[in-house]
């Protein structure tokens, strides 16, 4: 279960995080400043699509570093600072989680920033449909999907989000559990087969645990390069701060600073295993 705590900051809820938070939300940052000249291509005056930033799993907007204590900003406080320090905001801002007390925490704070948002509180399996519903198809939108296991991540919602042509996606999913459970995931194969349908004709069980992993991504990946969003690349990686969590990050754009950025994003952190 997550951990909670209030910032004395604002006296609303935060989250409990790992050091390991600070290089997911440095990739978040780059993403959003690298990305500010195409999202003004449609923004007015020289676009009217729109360029709207996506969290499902958005968590409060603050958290708490254990064993160090202090107060960080959570990644939608992160995505929107630095989406106003780079001169070119998003159009609009879509936050979802399953937790109502993150919601009404991080709706506080965003109203508090002086913007504007769309608050769900609901499965992010659901909430992906009322998301898609209100974008404009012919924006450059940009999801950051970060749940904390792969059960919340059902391979339908990349599938679904996947089908606005341009909807860029960094994906940050803890395989922590998958680490420590691995083979009871594979006997009993539904998280797996909710996560990353059709694993059982690719990965070969009866090899070691890395290799397993690893085949398991590298399926994930196939499952996503086969959306037709290209360019996509992944890696995993263990953070580099304590050298145990394990993270599957994935990046996915149809914009040609993709390839680019996505180097920039892979070296936050250099103890990145390239598959
Ligand atoms: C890793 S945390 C998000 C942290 C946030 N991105 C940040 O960096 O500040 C994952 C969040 O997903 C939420 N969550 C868990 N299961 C969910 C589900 N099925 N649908 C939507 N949200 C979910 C949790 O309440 C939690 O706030």
């Amino acid at each position: 279960m997550a951990q909670n705590a209030i910032d004395p900051a604002d006296g609303l809820l935060a989250d409990v995080v790992g050091p390991w938070a600070l290089e997911k939300h440095e990739r978040l940052r780059k993403y959003v400043d690298s990305y500010r000249s195409a999202r003004a291509m449609f923004l007015p005056p020289r676009g009217t699509g729109g360029a709207a930033y996506i969290e499902l799993f958005s968590g409060p907007g603050r958290s708490q570093v254990e064993g160090i204590g202090n107060y960080i900003d959570g990644s939608p406080i992160v995505a929107l600072r630095a989406a106003k320090k780079s001169g070119t905001k998003f159009s609009e801002l879509h936050f979802n989680d399953l937790n109502p007390e993150n919601v009404n925490a991080l709706r506080q704070r965003i109203t508090r920033l002086g913007s504007a948002g769309t608050f769900y509180n609901e499965p992010a399996a659901t909430a992906v449909d009322r998301v898609i519903y209100a974008l404009n198809p012919l924006g450059l939108h940009f999801a950051f999907l970060d749940p904390y296991n792969l059960e919340s991540l059902p391979f339908s919602i990349i599938q679904k989000l996947a089908t606005l042509n341009r909807m860029d996606m960094l994906i940050h999913v803890s395989i922590f559990d998958l680490q420590r459970n691995l083979r009871r995931y594979l006997s009993d194969g539904r998280i797996l087969d909710s996560f990353m349908p059709g694993w059982r004709d690719a990965v070969d069980v009866n090899r070691g645990d890395q290799a397993v992993r690893t085949a398991l991504l590298r399926h994930w990946l196939g499952l996503i390069k086969g959306l037709g969003t290209t360019p996509a690349d992944g890696i995993e990686l263990v953070s580099a701060t304590g050298g145990q969590r394990l993270y599957w990050l994935v990046f996915v754009s149809a914009h040609p600073l993709g390839r680019k950025l996505w180097s920039d994003i892979s070296n936050v952190n250099d103890q990145g295993r390239l598959l």
